[in-house]
């Protein structure tokens, strides 16, 4: 991948680095954002630190903006940014997590896709991966705002296949079941950790994804359920 660029979403957060990670690893050019990315979170100088904030069209695109400013184009975009909420029924569930959840999961991303696909479809051979959830296809009683934020998002993934197509701009999206991360650790001490899905196994596929060996891949829904299916 030396001679490609690669925009990560969330680069600090649990995924993210991860993700950020396996890029450098494969010999890519990585910009890495999110609200409190710094240039110290990753050591190598194929890595950039770009803050922003992309909870608005204008900030996405200042974003993308810059990007295209420092290395004149864009390979892959990989976004990661997302959040979870859960508890009460649809019922008791209110206005603000609802809009959260929204927000967070759908409305980010579309200010992200509206700023990076003019860019990414100038290369003839872009590529967009993003992180739904298993919940999109599997809701489960007390997440609804969450699953039905994350189905959404399928569905723009995949218009964005068919729309992008003809410039070879493929989207694919993951639906990871839950990982094993810090804060799931913390928040489910009790679980069998060794059931739930390593970041690692996600940000191998998304590399997979962007690389030659997955150009004939796109409008995928690819279920990342671990041993817990
Ligand atoms: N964890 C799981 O078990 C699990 C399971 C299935 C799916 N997923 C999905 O996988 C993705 C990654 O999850 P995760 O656990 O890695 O989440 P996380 O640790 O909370 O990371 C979220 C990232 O989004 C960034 N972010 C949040 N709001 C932002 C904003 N307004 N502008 C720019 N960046 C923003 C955060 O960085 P800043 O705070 O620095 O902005 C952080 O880097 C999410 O879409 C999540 O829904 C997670």
């Amino acid at each position: 991948m030396e001679d490609k660029v690669i925009l990560v979403t969330g680069a600090d957060g649990a995924l993210g680095k991860y993700v950020t990670q396996a890029f450098l690893d494969a010999g890519a050019t990585v910009v890495g954002t999110s609200r409190k990315i710094r240039q110290s979170d990753f050591s190598s100088s194929s890595f950039t630190a770009l803050p922003a904030e992309v909870s608005t069209r204008e900030g996405a695109k200042v974003l993308m903006d810059q990007v295209v400013a420092r290395f004149g184009t864009l390979d892959v975009l990989a976004h990661t940014v997302g959040g979870f909420a859960g508890g009460p029924s649809i019922v008791d569930t209110d206005d603000v997590t609802f809009q959260q959840m929204f927000d967070l999961n759908l409305n980010f991303l579309f200010h992200v896709l509206r700023a990076t696909i003019p860019v990414l479809r100038q290369n003839g051979n872009g590529c967009i991966i993003a992180i739904g959830s298993r919940a999109a296809l599997e809701p489960g009683a007390g997440v609804g705002a969450y699953s039905a934020s994350k189905a959404a998002m399928v569905s723009l993934i995949r218009t964005v296949a068919l729309e992008n197509k003809d410039a070879g701009l493929r989207a694919n999206v993951i639906l990871p079941g839950t990982m094993d991360t810090p804060a799931n650790r913390e928040s489910i001490p009790k679980a069998d950790f060794s059931k739930w899905v390593k970041p690692t196994a996600v940000a191998s596929l998304i590399t997979w994804l962007a690389s030659d060996a997955g150009k004939d891949v796109t409008g995928a829904v690819i279920p990342v359920y671990g041993s817990d299916v």
